[in-house]
């Protein structure tokens, strides 16, 4: 069945306030995470040793875990409350993890500060990307990587049957946690805003899936294996 679609709605990413705890008692459990999102977002990161990393929508915390024990320095910052608990839960006083929302300006963090930021699987939570890749550019130094994974915009058009690929469509879909709801966009779009915000594409990648999610879930691996699911960006500060 085809999800509700809705045109003009805001903060799709509070659809977590109902499932946090949900998620993150399976996240580090799940194929797509475990098995394809990290390996993809881990193999487009730089060296991590002394460098300071934002991590932006930061979850139950399993980047800012991986990114301290790197030897990076890390910030961080959720919409939810109970995930900016867990994280700090997760790491105590070896991280700077607070409660914002990536659609407000980034009052945390000063201009030029920031080596790195990290997004995986949060962008497409967001209606508008521009405001929040001018800040991504305006905290990272000259030369800074962003990193991020987000839905591709392929399989949110065809999973969702939707008639027109070139539009932004707020979508509602029910998972087995609960009701959630984001946004799809072209690939376009997504180039287009990232160089409205002075960003360079390094590399874009469609991964297939790991030689493990097949021996834990060999029908997400096989439809993986011919769709594309997540897609993977680094961009440079220009
Ligand atoms: C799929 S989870 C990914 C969490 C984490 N990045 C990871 O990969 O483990 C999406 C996260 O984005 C956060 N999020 C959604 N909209 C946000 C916003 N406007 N500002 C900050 N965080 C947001 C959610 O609260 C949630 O923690």
């Amino acid at each position: 069945m085809a999800p509700m679609r809705h045109d003009d709605m805001d903060s799709a990413g509070s659809c977590y306030e109902a499932v946090a705890l949900k998620y993150a008692a399976k996240q580090d459990t799940q194929p797509w995470n475990v098995h394809y999102e990290r390996p993809g977002t881990l193999s487009l990161l730089p060296a991590l040793d002394g460098v300071h990393v934002f991590d932006a929508g930061c979850g139950p915390g399993w980047y800012v875990e991986y990114l301290l024990d790197q030897g990076a320095t890390v910030t961080a910052i959720d919409l939810n409350a109970d995930f900016v608990s867990m994280t700090k839960e997760r790491v105590g006083e070896r991280a700077t993890v607070q409660q914002a929302d990536l659609a407000e300006p980034l009052v945390l963090l000063g201009d030029a500060s920031t080596d790195l930021v990290v997004a995986p699987l949060v962008m497409h939570y967001l209606k508008d990307w521009l405001p929040p890749l001018q800040e991504f550019q305006r905290v990272l130094k000259p030369g800074g990587l962003l990193v991020f994974s987000t839905h591709h915009p392929f399989m949110d058009f065809t999973e969702y049957e939707f008639d027109d690929y070139f539009g932004i469509q707020y979508i509602v879909d029910e998972w087995e946690i609960g009701t959630m709801t984001y946004y799809r966009r072209p690939l376009t779009k997504i180039s287009e805003d990232l160089e409205a915000a002075g960003f360079v594409i390094e590399r874009l990648l469609e991964p297939l899936p790991t030689d493990a999610f097949r021996d834990v879930h060999p029908r997400g691996y096989e439809k993986l294996s011919k769709n594309p699911w997540f897609l993977f960006i680094r961009a440079r500060k220009s």
